[in-house]
């Protein structure tokens, strides 16, 4: 019988979030617990913020845990927001431990790509048409790339050069805040990253997700881009959410 009940960990540049979750309804099944991602952001003082938010929990079942990092086969190839000692680290291996849990009970997963696996599976159903790529906006620029509902793991378009810059460190939501933008302003910087990427890849749809998902209504009405574009439907919980999906279906790329 296919599990109703999960638990995901969604590693962040600057929180560390937890919950059960309702497998079924695709919500979080209590408040999340949430804990400032350390500085350093090393594997190991990560390993022990997520060991805290786990044992907080009465959940020995599988556990999903997403970093902003491509992940393949459980080991971290990149990391633009948490400390680079992640690079080449088997975070599998790490946190299965940590937590008492084997490798096959941990499954590893990039933060927008855990996102992008909720929306796809509990979002509205014409966002799954065609090719969507969901976008999370935080510390730094996520994707999740979809045809059809099918993911291409690890795509890294918030990386994508764009006049002369890496588009994170111009369009991230950590940006608006550092340089006080205002909506108008920063939502300029979003449409020419879109306008950038639609230039390489033609989506039928955008999902918008990360904290200013929640705010949806102040600013997307003012992108100037080509693709459909909708608010993710579980705002920043995606993360989490889809970090159990993939635990309780052993998910990993
Ligand atoms: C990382 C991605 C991550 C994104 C959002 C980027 O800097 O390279 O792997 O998905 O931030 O956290």
């Amino acid at each position: 019988m296919a599990a109703t009940r999960g638990f995901g960990i969604d590693v962040g540049g600057s929180g560390i979030k937890g919950c059960l979750v309702d497998l079924e309804a695709g919500q979080l099944l209590t408040k999340r617990v949430r804990i400032p991602t350390p500085q350093p952001s090393t594997p190991d003082a990560v390993a022990d913020v997520v060991a805290e938010i786990v044992a907080k929990f009465d959940w020995d079942g599988p556990v999903g845990i997403t970093l902003p990092a491509v992940i393949k086969q459980g080991v971290a190839q990149t990391a633009a927001n948490i400390d680079k000692s992640w690079i080449d680290t088997d975070a599998d291996a790490l946190f299965a431990k940590r937590i008492g849990r084997s490798e096959a009970d941990v499954a590893m997963l990039n933060d927008a790509d855990a996102a992008g696996l909720a929306e796809m599976r509990f979002g509205a159903p014409e966002v799954r048409r065609g090719v969507t790529v969901l976008l999370t906006f935080g510390t730094g620029i996520g994707s999740a790339l979809f045809n059809d509902g099918v993911l291409v793991p690890n795509t890294e378009f918030g990386h994508l050069e764009v006049e002369g810059h890496d588009a994170e460190t111009r369009a991230a939501a950590s940006v608006k805040d550092d340089k006080g933008l205002s909506w108008e302003e920063w939502t300029g910087r979003v449409s020419t990253y879109i306008r950038a990427l639609e230039s390489v890849l033609w989506p039928d749809t955008i999902i918008a997700g990360g904290g200013v998902s929640k705010v949806a209504k102040e600013w997307l009405p003012l992108l100037d881009v080509r693709a459909k574009v909708a608010a993710a439907s579980r705002q920043n919980a995606a993360g989490i959410i889809g970090a159990a999906v993939a635990a309780a279906e052993g998910i990993e790329h």
